[in-house]
This record gives structure tokens, sequence and C-alpha cells, in this order.
């Protein structure tokens, strides 16, 4: 039935998270509002009927009075000739008003006011109220008859009317009065009940606004709150962001200027070391026609001479160390261009884009561009670097990035071991493995200080260091792990204890996830 109302109501009714809560305050705002006005209205209109039936029903007291007073006036003029109709004409009116008014309350009708205007009254609909009026028509009516013939007979009234009027008049005026006095004071009851429930209600109306609007302005201080560490965590994260992005940049320079200073090199050395084999032959050619001369063209005179700067330039030691100088030679060039081509293995030439490459070769070429480093206290033992490679497809990557990320680990898996005093065999050991015919793995080990289980979880963290200043920025892991997890969908993983050293364990797909 609900998600039946959810589908026919469209989703734009049901408010959008954020500001559901000023969405919903509002709406409570309006209908504490109605609750309030329109009761108010209500009450209001029927306390201006309360006021008007308070008045006239005063009214009637007064004129209840009034017409006991002017019979006695009458039999008083009656009795000494005077004058009468002023007294009749009063009784008269006074007569019309309290028994208009009377059947006014009784069934609700118009009326003269007290300003003399026409006002209107409606029926009593109070029991209490309906019964005093009976109580009072039951009086009314006969009293009426008899004061209508005093009205009607203008200048001479039938002194027998008088009388009974007055004989009425006397036993039931204080009656009449009274009963005209409860019902003013049951419409006044009436009356401030009403004032009294408008009251509760406006307050509670009031005390609703006042609970929505606390309520409203905590939530929204609350949410700003939590907006403005938002913006503050978000801002720290631009910094952080932006000096990885620098760090990166740096990289990727650095990266194209190896890349342009192993270029220049390899075209150097490709002077030399392709010419080096031909000096070879060169030489030996040149030495066996050195000893051809020496053994048949030489007259005996000239003997003694080359005899003498044979022994001085020793030939036979030439003969012998010649192809030694060269070979030498040879081998320090062909070390140069490995060098060569590993710098730009490891650069990739800046390149940013996807490459299937054999990651076998581009560990070797970081290992290559290291190993000076495995060597650098003279008072301890080199790092042996032992690999375990599996036999590995070509593997689809950012290869310059992924390059990147292991010379972060190497580098702090030497900076490890370097800063261990006195390890006996310090290792660095490389595996590589097909894992799950997709993805691959490679491990790289020390056995250096390892991370304090403490420090653990913050390893990845960019700036976080336990290297003096100068020598750590804390930039390598995080950079390492964006490179592995969020370009290369990866895994990364780091095992550590203080005795055994540190493993990092490195998952990626074989080919890019995009
Ligand atoms: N192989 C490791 N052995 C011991 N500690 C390590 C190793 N690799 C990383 N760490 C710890 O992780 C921290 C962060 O490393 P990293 O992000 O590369 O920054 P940095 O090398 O500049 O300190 C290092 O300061 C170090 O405490
Ligand atoms: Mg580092």
């Amino acid at each position: 039935m609900i998600a039946k109302f959810q589908q026919i109501v469209p989703k734009y009714l049901f408010f959008p998270g954020k500001y559901r809560i000023i969405f919903l305050s509002a709406a409570l705002f309006l209908c504490f509002d109605l609750g309030v006005l329109l009761p108010n209205f209500l009450i209001s209109s029927q306390l201006k009927e309360d006021a008007i039936i308070i008045n006239l029903s005063g009214r009637q007291r007064m004129l209840s009075q009034r017409i006991s007073k002017t019979i006695l006036q009458l039999q008083i003029a009656t009795q000494t000739a005077q004058t009468i109709t002023i007294p009749q004409d009063e009784l008269a009116q006074a007569y019309k008003q309290f028994d208009q008014t009377l059947i006014g309350l009784k069934i609700g009708k118009t009326v003269t006011g007290s300003d003399g205007k026409p006002v209107f009254i409606p029926a009593m609909q109070n029991t209490k109220i309906k019964n005093l009026l009976t109580q009072s028509e039951a009086i009314w009516n006969p009293y009426k008859l008899k004061i209508e013939p005093i009205i009607s007979s203008r200048n001479k009234i039938p002194q027998q009317s008088l009388q009974d009027a007055i004989a009425y008049s006397n036993k039931n005026n204080l009656q009449l009065l009274n009963l005209m006095n409860q019902i003013t004071t049951e419409q006044q009851n009436i009356s401030n009940n009403r004032t009294y429930t408008l009251q509760i209600i406006q307050t509670a109306g009031l005390c609703l606004a006042l609970i929505n609007f606390f309520i409203l302005l905590f939530h929204t201080l609350k949410n700003l709150t939590i907006s403005d560490n938002k913006i503050q965590e978000a801002l720290e994260e631009i910094e952080k962001t932006q000096i990885q992005l620098i760090q990166k940049e740096k990289m990727c320079s650095l990266g194209q200027l190896v890349a342009g200073i192993a270029h220049e090199l390899n075209n150097s050395i490709n002077f030399i070391h392709p010419n080096l084999p031909h000096l070879h032959q060169y030489m030996t050619d040149l030495l066996q026609l050195v000893e051809l001369y020496e053994k048949y063209h030489f007259k005996v005179d000239k003997e003694i001479e080359i005899k003498i700067l044979t022994k001085l330039i020793d030939l036979d030691f030439i003969k012998s160390d010649l192809p030694k100088v060269i070979k030498s030679m040879e081998i320090g060039t062909s070390r140069s261009r490995d060098i060569v081509l590993s710098l730009r293995t490891f650069s990739h030439l800046g390149e940013t884009e996807i490459k299937k490459v054999d990651i076998h070769k581009n560990i070797d070429s970081i290992l290559m561009i290291l190993h000076s480093q495995f060597h650098k206290q003279l008072d301890s033992p080199a790092i042996e670097i032992i690999k375990k490679y599996d036999d590995l497809p070509l593997i689809e990557c950012y290869a310059a990035k992924l390059n990147q990320a292991f010379l972060n680990i190497l580098t702090n898996a030497i900076d490890a071991l370097e800063t261990k005093q006195l390890v006996e065999n310090p290792q660095i050991s490389i595996t590589t493995k097909l894992v799950e015919s997709n993805f691959i793995l490679i491990a790289i080990a020390d056995n250096g200080i390892g991370i304090p289980k403490e420090n653990q979880q913050r390893i990845f963290d960019p700036f976080f260091t336990t290297k003096p200043v100068g020598k750590g920025t804390g930039l390598g892991l995080s950079i390492t792990y964006q490179i592995i997890v969020e370009e290369h969908k990866g895994k990364i993983r780091c095992f550590s204890s203080p005795e055994k050293g540190t493993e990092f364990q490195i998952e990626i797909p074989i080919q890019v996830i995009s």
C-alpha cells in the first residue's frame, strides 16, 4: 500500500534528505499557525456575539425595571391628572424592546441594538439559558397581556388594567429581573470559558512554534558544524593532493630527465662500444704483421735496433695485455649500456599511457639503478637481492607509474636495512607469482627494522614518516597506494614485525580495469 502510494506520488514530494528538516519545520509551522488562526477566528467571532448577547441581556434587566417604573408613574399620573403620554411612550418602547429581545434570544432574529441600529442575535443553544428563557416567557407572556391595554388606550387608561399590571409587576418583577440577571451571568460564563480556551490554544500554538523553532535552530547549527568540518577536511585533502601531485610531477620530470640523459649517454657509448670488437681485430692483425716482419723482413744490421725497441716497449707484455685491455673496455661499455637501457626502461620516457610490459624487466631496471645503494655502508655487508620470479605474461599497466611504486617500496626497504644496525645478512627478496590466472602478485620483503603495530595503520597516510626531516617526506607509500589501488585497481598489503622485517604484497590485474 505504502509502496504504491510512493509510486504514485512523485519523488520530489519526498523532500531531499539535507533540507527535509527545514521543509518539515515549515510544514509544522504552517500547521501550528493554522491550528491557532482558525480557532482564533472562530472563537473571536463567537466572543463578538457573546458581547452582544451580554449587552442585550443586561439591557433586558434595565427594561424590566423600566416597565415597572413606568407603570407606577402612569398610576401616579392618572391619580394626579398629569400628562400620561411620556410615561406611556416610554412603557411602549420598553415593552417592545424587551419582547423583541426575548423572542430573539429564543429563536434568533434581528433586533434593535443598544445604539439603535439593527443587530442579529442567534438563538440560544445553551440548555441552561434555554430553561431560563422558558421561565422568563412564562412570566412575561401574562405580563404582556396586562400591559398591552395600557399602551393601546391613549389618553385614558383603564384603572383596572393599571391595577392588574401593578399587582402583577409587584409580584413578578423581581423574579423577572432575577431571570434576566441569570441569563446575563450564564452568558458571561460561556464567554469566559471561550476566552480561556482561546488563551490555551494560543499559548499551546506559541509553545509548539517555539519548540519547532529551537529544534530547527539546533538541527541547522548541527548541520552547519558538520558541513564546516567536511569543508575543512576537504580543504586539507586538497592540500595533501596538491603536494602529492607536485611530488608526482617532480618524479615525472625526473623520469624525463633520466630518459634524456640515457639517450645522450647511449649516443656517446655507441661511438665506443660497437667499435671495440673491430679495434680488437685490428690490433690482433697488426701484432701478427709485426711478428712476421720480425721473422723475415729485417736485415741483420737492423736486428739489433729492433731487439732494443722490442725490449723497450715490452712487446711480449703488450701482446698478452692488449686483448685484456680491450676486453675490460668491452665489459665497461657493455655495463654502461645496460645501465642506460635500465634508465630508459625505468623512465619509460615519461609515458603516461597504458603499455604491455615485462614486469621482471622493469624490476631489474630499478635494481640496476639502485645498485650503488645496496652497499653504501662500508662497515656492514652488502644487501643481497634474492629474486624468485615466476613465469609471467606481459602485463598491461601504466609502466612508469608502476615503476615509481616499486622504487618507493625498494628505497623504503633499503632505508629499513640501513637503519637496522648489525644485520648479518641484509636481504631483499622479490617474489612474483600468477594468481587466479588474471592477477599477478609481487612481494617485496626485507629483514630490516620492521614497522611497529601502532604505525602499521598509518603508513599509507600522506605525510606519515618516521624518518628525520630532510630524509623522509611521508609521501612514498601514499603515492604507491594511489598508483596500485586507484589507478591499477589492485591491492596492497603490508605484513611487518620488528623481529622479521617487512613484506609488501602487491596484486594487480594482468589487464587494466577501467
Ligand atoms: N620496509 C619498511 N620497513 C620499515 N618501515 C617502513 C618500511 N616501509 C615503510 N616504512 C615506514 O613507513 C613510513 C612511510 O613511508 P613513506 O610513505 O615511503 O615515507 P618516507 O619513506 O618518506 O618516510 C616510513 O617513514 C617508515 O616508518
Ligand atoms: Mg619512502
